[in-house]
C-alpha cells in the first residue's frame, strides 16, 4: 500500500540546498549550473550548425534580402530560405529527392495518423501519396465530372437568388470547393452552405490547418518549452479538432459503406483507393489529407479572379474573355457551359488562372521541406536535417525570371507559353501538390461558368472594394463610407 508523505514546509524548502541531509551546497550549486547550462544550450543551439557561404538573418550584417539564399534559426531548427525562381528550381527540382522530408511538428504525428502533407516520406506515406496522385490523375477525371458539375450549378443558382444585396462570395466558394472534395473522396453530397454538418467539419479542418506547418507554436521550435510546459492549449486544440474531424468523417464513411453494401456503384476516391491495396487507416489518412488541403487555396484563387474582374480593368477584360469563350465554341453558350469541366480549350482563360496563381501567391512559403542528406549547392554543403523554405511569393515576382513587368497582373501573360512550371504556388519537386492539375481545372471551370452567367462589377457606395495588391491581397479594404 502507498504511504502518504508529509509535504515539506516552506522553511524546509527555503533551506533546500543548505541542509547537508538533502544536498550539500557544492552539489546544489553544480545542479543549478548544470540546469542553467542545459537551459542555455536548449534555447540557443541549433541542431544543424551554421552553414558556410550562406548569409544569415538577422545578425550577419550587411544583410540584404536580395540574396538568393539565406539561412536563419527557427529555435533549434536551422532553416535555409531560397528567394529566387532559379535558386528554388535548382534546389527543389535539381535535388528533388534530397528535399523529400518535412520538419516534424511535435505531437502532430501522434495526433494525426498518416498526415501526408506534414510527414516524412516513410513507406506508408509513399503509398498514400502514390494512391492520391493516381486518384487525382487526368484519366480518372471523367468519373468525377458528375460530382463536380452540380456544385457549380448550385453556386450559380444561389448567387442568382441571394446576390441581389451585398453578399460575400468567399464562404460560398470555400464551401463549394470543400463539397467538391468531400464528394470526390467519399461520394458525399452536401445540401448547401447552411449544411451544419459540413460547416463543423470545415471548422475542425481549419483549426488543424491553423497550427500545421506554421510558427504558431513556439514549442515546435524550442525543445525546452516541451519539457517546461506539458499538454499545451494548442496541442489540446489540435486534439479536439482531430476528434471533431474524425467523428464527422466516420459518419460520411459509414454512409458510403451502406450505399456500397446496397449494391450502388459510387465513383469516389475511397472506393478507388481500395484498388491500391491500402489499409483502412491509410485510406482514411489519404482522404483526410485531400480534404484538409482542399478548401482554401482553390477558393481563394477564384475569389481573387472575381475581385479583379470587379475593377475597371477587369470589367473590360471580362468582355474580351466572354467573346473568346463564345468564339472557341462557335457562339454556342450552352456548349461552352457544358464543356467547362471537361477541357481547357480557352487559352486566354488558362493564362488568366496561371497569372492569378502567380501574382497572388496564396501559398507564399509553400510547405517546409527537410534535407534527407547533405546537399552540395552553390559551393557549400547544406547539411542533412536542414529545414528548407521556398519564398514562392518573391520568386513568383522575380524580374530576372518573368521580366520587368513581373509585379504587374497581365492576364494574357501565358498565352502561347506552355511551360510546365508557370509559377511556384503549387510547390515543386518530389512533394509538389498532387492536386495541381485538378485545382487548375476547377478554377478554370468555375470562372468560365461565372463569366457565362454574370457580368461582375464593382458594387456602389457602401460595398467593400477588392484588394488586388500583389502582397496584401488577403487583407480587407475598408468599406466605402459614403452613403449608398
Ligand atoms: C489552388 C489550389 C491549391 C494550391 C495553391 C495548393 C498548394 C500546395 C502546396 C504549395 C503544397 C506543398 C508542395 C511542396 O511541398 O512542394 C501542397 C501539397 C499538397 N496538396 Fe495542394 N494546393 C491546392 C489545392 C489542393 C487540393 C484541392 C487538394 C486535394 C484535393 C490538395 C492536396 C494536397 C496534398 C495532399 C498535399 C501534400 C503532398 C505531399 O506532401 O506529398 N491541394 N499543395
Amino acid at each position: 500500500m502507498a504511504s502518504l508523505q508529509k509535504p515539506l514546509s516552506l522553511e524546509a524548502l527555503l533551506e533546500f540546498g543548505k541542509s547537508t541531509s538533502i544536498l550539500s551546497p557544492g552539489t546544489f550549486g553544480l545542479v543549478v549550473v548544470l540546469a542553467l547550462w542545459t537551459l542555455c544550450k536548449q534555447t540557443t543551439q541549433a541542431q544543424v550548425p551554421k552553414i558556410v557561404k550562406i548569409p544569415e538573418a538577422p545578425d550577419a550584417l550587411p544583410f540584404k534580402l536580395k540574396n538568393d539564399l539565406f539561412q536563419m534559426r527557427l529555435g533549434s531548427e536551422r532553416a535555409v530560405v531560397a528567394n529566387t525562381f532559379a535558386t528554388i528550381k535548382g534546389l527543389w527540382v535539381g535535388h528533388s529527392n534530397d528535399l523529400i522530408d518535412k520538419p516534424q511538428q511535435h505531437a502532430f504525428a501522434e495526433l494525426l495518423e498518416y498526415d501526408l502533407p506534414g510527414t516524412n516520406m516513410t513507406e506508408p506515406i509513399r503509398r498514400c501519396r502514390k494512391a492520391a496522385t493516381r486518384v487525382l490523375s487526368k484519366p480518372l477525371w471523367p468519373t468525377y465530372y458528375h460530382l463536380l458539375e452540380p456544385s457549380s450549378v448550385r453556386l450559380t443558382k444561389e448567387l442568382l437568388q441571394k446576390g441581389r444585396s451585398h453578399l460575400d462570395i468567399y464562404p460560398y466558394l470555400r464551401q463549394i470547393v470543400f463539397d467538391l472534395a468531400l464528394s470526390l473522396t467519399h461520394g458525399y453530397v452536401s445540401t448547401g452552405l447552411d449544411d451544419e454538418f459540413t460547416d463543423a467539419l470545415v471548422a475542425s479542418i481549419n483549426q488543424i490547418s491553423y497550427f500545421r506547418a506554421s510558427t504558431q507554436r513556439f514549442r515546435d521550435y524550442v525543445p525546452m518549452l516541451r519539457f517546461l510546459v506539458t499538454s499545451f492549449a494548442s496541442r489540446n486544440l489540435v486534439a479536439s479538432a482531430e476528434k471533431e474531424r474524425q467523428k464527422r468523417l466516420d459518419v460520411v464513411y459509414a454512409a458510403l459503406k451502406k450505399r456500397t453494401a446496397a449494391g450502388e456503384q459510387v465513383d469516389c476516391i475511397v472506393n478507388g483507393l481500395v484498388k491500391d491495396n491500402l489499409s483502412e487507416g491509410e485510406i482514411h489518412g489519404t482522404c483526410k489529407a485531400l480534404l484538409q488541403a482542399a478548401p482554401d487555396s482553390t477558393a481563394s484563387s477564384v475569389y481573387l479572379v472575381i475581385g479583379w474582374f470587379s475593377t475597371p480593368e477587369g470589367q473590360e477584360f471580362q468582355d474580351v474573355l466572354y467573346a473568346e469563350i463564345l468564339n472557341t465554341y462557335d457562339g454556342d453558350r450552352d456548349k461552352a457551359w457544358d464543356m467547362a469541366f471537361r477541357e481547357e480549350s480557352v487559352e486566354l482563360l488558362v493564362s488568366l488562372f496561371k497569372e492569378t496563381l502567380r501574382l497572388w501567391t496564396t501559398t507564399p512559403f509553400a510547405v517546409q521541406r527537410m534535407t534527407v542528406k547533405d546537399v552540395a549547392y552553390a559551393g557549400t554543403i547544406i547539411p542533412q536535417g536542414t529545414t528548407m523554405i521556398m519564398n514562392a511569393q518573391q520568386a513568383n515576382h522575380d524580374e530576372v525570371w518573368y521580366g520587368n513587368d513581373a509585379k504587374t497582373f497581365k492576364p494574357a501573360r501565358f498565352v502561347g507559353n506552355t511551360t510546365s512550371l508557370p509559377h511556384l504556388t503549387f510547390g515543386v519537386g518530389a512533394r509538389i501538390c498532387p492536386a495541381a492539375a485538378l485545382s487548375n481545372r476547377i478554377i478554370y471551370a468555375l470562372v468560365m461558368r461565372l463569366v457565362l452567367a454574370f457580368k461582375i462589377q464593382e458594387e456602389g457606395k457602401g460595398a467593400r472594394k477588392a484588394n488586388t495588391d500583389m502582397l496584401d491581397f488577403s487583407d480587407e479594404l475598408g468599406r466605402d463610407t459614403e452613403e449608398i
